[in-house]
């Protein structure tokens, strides 16, 4: 699963996230750049909470910095190479300007990669995994004293961070990633998550409650709770287990104003339960993220996703049938490993018959460790992988925009997010099916909901006319 969206729910590789000045007690400079999902995000903004706890200020200008720290993805190569890269500038930088600066990577690429990364390549002072964020002060300290380059990949089957406030150093101040859980204990046979991330443990109920209402406090108005494998929320307290269904409706109870999404779901997980609580909190928003990964049932089955091509839509009749005006978005992999031309089309008939709001298409990357690469043969050439990539990336072009065209004319309430980014008078902001929509600013402010009326449609985004400000409460009634 993904971060960054707009970040797009999955890959922010070309946008690596800079932080804003700020002092710390040392005396000392951190720069953080974030690669891969928004999992990621949210752990940068615990080490952005260790480190500012361990004295560190956070700078965005690398030439400004003490310690710069790459939080990595490694779900596909391309995401790799890009860290490769960056490695290579700063290393340069090292060489040349400051030869006290300290160069770590963290995340997904850590485990992986630490013997190449310390010991061939030589890029690196510090390697820390996903759950060994708690310990980078003193992996920094020990770097500094000794001139060994200090490694911490270890994965844990408790660590949560559950007790550290994240720093939102990046936030708009209204829409904020809530981790609810770690880790992942399905074998998609192509994903090298369950290695690089761990087994899945879930964070105490509480302490994401107290988290949310903190959040409220603080003027939020969204939360999108986060994990690998977000059905597969599993906590228990006082004797009794708290569900994902009962974690989200607890968390909707906070606040008739609070506005809810989640993200990743796994299909196999995807309980009833679940979706009643979607059709009874109003302000848990319509829309799932529910990645199929391909239409057909033998690739599924090598794929090791535990469901049929059937037994999927089945569930999407189900999603839609008990959740009013719901959308879905999905992921999709093209060009696995032995994929025919028939196979093939049947993600293309899939894609039609679900009709998704919104898809993350990719072309299938080998990683090593995976099932995959030990069973099968990473045997489509690249071409074809692009050929049969393209056609699936037009067909959900094609049915995105023809959706988006089905709003015209539909009142929606959106939560304002920010200035548009080519005009400044203009503002956008999110439907509860996620979708951006632009309008003319008049004097609405980011953090209102707003209802608008939809008035034209491009594949991605919704233009809109505002018609006044109003609650998420209310506008159950008046879209209704
Ligand atoms: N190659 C291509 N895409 C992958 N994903 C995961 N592993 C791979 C891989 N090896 C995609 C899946 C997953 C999303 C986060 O990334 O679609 O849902
Ligand atoms: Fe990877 Fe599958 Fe786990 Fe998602 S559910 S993180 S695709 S192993």
């Amino acid at each position: 699963m993904n971060l960054i969206q707009d970040l797009d729910v999955l890959d922010n590789l070309d946008a690596p996230k800079l932080v804003p000045e700020s002092i710390g007690t040392n005396g000392r400079k951190l720069y953080l750049e974030t690669y891969g999902c928004q999992m990621n995000v949210a752990d940068s903004e615990v080490v952005a909470a260790v480190l500012q706890e361990g004295g560190y200020g956070l700078t965005s200008d690398p030439m400004q910095a003490d310690v710069v720290l790459l939080n990595t993805c490694a779900i596909r190569e391309n995401a790799e190479q890009k860290v490769r890269q960056r490695l290579g500038v700063f290393r340069a930088k090292k060489r040349k300007e400051n030869p006290d600066l300290l160069i770590g990577v963290l995340g997904c690429m850590a485990e992986r990669l630490r013997h190449k990364l310390l010991e061939e390549e030589k890029l690196v002072d510090l390697v820390v995994g996903p759950d060994a964020y708690r310990d980078l002060p003193r992996l920094i300290g020990e770097r500094g004293l000794n001139g060994q380059a200090a490694v911490n990949v270890q994965l844990s089957k408790e660590e949560t961070y559950a007790d550290i406030a994240p720093v939102r150093y990046d936030s708009n101040g209204i829409s904020a990633f809530v981790s609810i859980m770690r880790g992942c204990n399905n074998m998609c046979s192509f994903c090298v998550v369950p290695f690089t991330r761990g087994r899945e443990r879930s964070r105490p109920v509480n302490s994401i409650l107290a988290e949310c209402a903190d959040l409220l406090e603080r003027g939020y108005k969204e939360v999108t709770v986060l994990g690998q494998n977000v059905n597969s929320y599993h906590f228990e307290q006082d004797g009794t287990v708290v569900s994902f269904a009962e974690l989200l409706y607890r968390i909707s109870l906070l606040s008739p104003e609070l506005r809810i999404r989640y993200s990743t779901s796994h299909p196999k997980d995807c309980s009833d339960d679940l979706l009643y609580v979607h059709a009874e909190r109003h302000n848990i928003c319509n829309y799932i993220h529910l990645p199929v990964q391909h239409g057909n049932t033998e690739m599924l089955r090598r794929m090791r996703r535990t469901y049929s091509r059937e037994q999927y839509l089945e569930l999407v009749e189900k999603a839609y049938r008990i959740v009013p005006n719901l959308s879905l978005s999905t992921d999709i992999i093209a060009g696995f490993c032995g994929e025919t031309e028939e196979e093939h089309r049947d993600t293309l008939s899939l894609l039609k018959q679900v009709r998704y709001d919104h898809a993350y298409m990719f072309m299938y990357s080998e990683r090593p460790g995976t099932y995959a690469a030990r069973k099968y043969q990473d045997d489509i050439p690249e071409d074809l992988k692009k050929r049969r990539l393209s056609e699936i990336i037009d067909l959900q072009t094609r049915i995105a925009a023809d959706k988006n065209r089905a709003d015209v004319g539909s009142l929606q309430t959106i939560l304002v997010e920010g200035t548009s980014k080519r005009r400044i008078d203009q503002l956008f902001g999110r439907t509860d099916a996620n979708k951006v929509v632009i309008f003319d600013a008049h004097n609405y402010q980011p953090g209102q909901y707003v209802q608008v009326r939809i008035t034209g449609s491009t594949s991605a985004t919704l233009l809109g006319e505002p018609l006044g400000v109003t609650t998420l409460a209310e506008s159950v009634l008046q879209v209704a």
